[in-house]
């Protein structure tokens, strides 16, 4: 089997502002793996306009989620940070993916049918190509690995399915031009963190997310310290004093989210929360929790307010991510474009 050089690839659709669950869920982690890897960190915003987008929101949404990125800790040193529209590759592999790919495979997407709802006749062709172009996203750079929820794993299992028929459909011609038995590597999904899924603080068996009509139901990387102590406190628990031991958090699932995240929060386990506060009520617990996660939230929310006060700051990264990764792209476009026989004059 090939070797390809480790690589990680995320992104996230600039659809909605970020609240704990993708912060907790996701970007700690793709933080903590610029320490290991080469990452590259996209805001996809032709994913986002699968589903309508007013024109003037998705371009300042693509901003703020780029600031957010930063704010986090993605170092737009080390890591590649730009905008999927501009880099024309995703848009140019995903053609030649979605010739790739099976009508049967994508109809069988649980996110495709979720989204479409009953009126699938109605879905944007763009919605149902999803994963398609999710694919292109991550092979455009021969990503071997992709920080993602749960929820993403059978996109990323599609990623692999058409990196496996793509590297077999072709195997003739991608050994004539020299890259031996395999084109594209099968991207690994990375699912970590011990608080990967953050649930809502009004119903702890859901995911919390911005759809959510509630605002209570999340905290908000941009909530001030009131809004958070206020939203913990009013979180839905249960009248039973914490457990000493983590077996103790079962059919809890209101009280489990909450030491799940406090634990995140501390970058610790459950286990070291309820050593520390096993027995102690909630109306004791939900204070530290609140005090802890404004002392991690706030200075997040201060460099995003900082950093989208100059949005050219924000372009200049944008742009200069937008070429490193045009770098990187451009070279695998067009050994895919031979491999599949596009004519590239005076090549
Ligand atoms: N589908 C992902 C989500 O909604 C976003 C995404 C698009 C993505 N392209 C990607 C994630 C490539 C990882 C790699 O969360």
């Amino acid at each position: 089997m090939t070797k390809f050089p480790e690589r990680v690839f995320s992104g996230m659709q600039p659809t909605h502002s970020l609240h704990l669950g993708n912060y907790l869920g996701a970007m700690i982690n793709w933080v903590k793996m610029q320490e290991t890897h080469d990452c590259i960190y996209c805001v996809v915003d032709m994913h986002a306009l699968t589903v309508w987008q007013e024109p003037e929101e998705l371009v300042s949404n693509s901003r703020e989620l780029a600031a957010a990125y930063i704010a986090c800790g993605v170092d737009p040193e080390r890591s590649v940070i730009f905008n999927q529209s501009a880099v024309s590759a995703h848009a140019e592999l995903a053609w030649v993916f979605n010739c790739v790919a099976r009508m049967g495979w994508l109809s069988r997407m649980t996110q495709f049918k979720e989204k479409a709802g009953k009126d699938r006749e109605n879905a944007s062709v763009g919605l149902f190509a999803y994963p398609t172009l999710m694919a292109a996203d991550i092979l455009a750079y021969r990503a071997t690995h992709v920080p993602v929820g749960e929820d993403q794993k059978q996109h990323l299992e599609l990623a692999r399915d058409i990196a496996q028929k793509f590297n077999n459909d072709y195997s003739a011609s991608i050994a004539a031009h020299g890259h031996g038995e395999a084109y594209f590597p099968l991207p690994e999904p990375f699912i970590t963190g011990p608080a990967t899924r953050v649930m809502s603080l009004r119903d702890g068996t859901k995911k919390m997310s911005k759809s959510e009509a509630s605002d209570l139901s999340r905290i908000n990387m941009t909530d001030d310290a009131d809004a958070i102590a206020q939203k913990f406190r009013k979180a839905r628990t249960d009248p039973e004093p914490l457990p000493s031991e983590v077996e103790g958090l079962k059919e809890r699932a209101e009280a489990d989210n909450l030491v799940g995240i406090f634990a995140a929060l501390r970058d610790t386990t459950k286990a070291d929360v309820l050593a520390e506060y096993g027995g102690r009520g909630f109306a004791e617990f939900k204070p530290v929790l609140a005090e802890l996660a404004v002392e991690r939230l706030s200075p997040i929310a201060a460099e995003m307010r900082r950093l989208l006060a100059d949005p050219a700051e924000i372009d200049a990264v944008l742009a200069r991510g937008a070429d490193r990764a045009r770098e990187i792209a451009g070279p695998i476009i067009d050994e895919v474009k031979d491999i599949v026989g596009f004519l590239r004059p005076g090549h």
